[in-house]
């Protein structure tokens, strides 16, 4: 863990609650502003959105990862941050993108389902992430 703070590459996947009032306007304005912060943070990354649940990869330094989270955990468009992943890596998979964005999702209804069950599902998810970085 003592990796966590520093320089290296890293990602991190989390799984979220979208509060239920939460418009597609709001969804847009928060895609707008993450690509723009994310640029200077040197951070990308894919959001996927079911309609009520977040799933989203961030890809950066440790150091820039830390902050990040700390951000968008206190964020009140969502709730019950939950990260499944955070690990070293060696190449960035979304390096094209700011953060990309994916909301007219096939696995909408796994992705809520699985959010029910509890537990991170982190191999389903991983699956779900690949098929919409290629619709992406
Ligand atoms: C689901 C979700 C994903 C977010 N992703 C990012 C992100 O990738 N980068 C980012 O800077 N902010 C992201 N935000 C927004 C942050 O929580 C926060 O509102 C914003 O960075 C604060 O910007 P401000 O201080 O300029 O208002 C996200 C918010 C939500 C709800």
């Amino acid at each position: 863990m003592s990796h966590r703070a520093d320089a290296s590459l890293q990602h991190l996947v989390y799984f979220s609650n979208a509060t239920p009032q939460l418009s597609a306007v709001d969804v847009r304005a928060i895609l707008g502003a993450a690509q723009v912060k994310n640029r200077r943070r040197d951070v990308t990354g894919l959001l996927l959105y079911s309609g009520r649940h977040f799933v989203q990869v961030l890809e950066g330094r440790g150091d820039q990862l830390d902050d990040l989270v700390k951000i968008i955990q206190a964020d009140t468009r969502h709730a019950g941050l939950r990260v499944l992943v955070r690990e070293s890596i060696k190449h960035r998979r979304y390096g094209a993108w700011a953060m990309g964005f994916v909301e007219n999702l096939d696995d909408a209804d796994a992705l809520d389902e699985l959010s029910q069950r509890g537990g991170s599902h982190i191999q389903k998810i991983g699956g779900i992430l690949e098929r919409a970085a290629r619709s992406a």
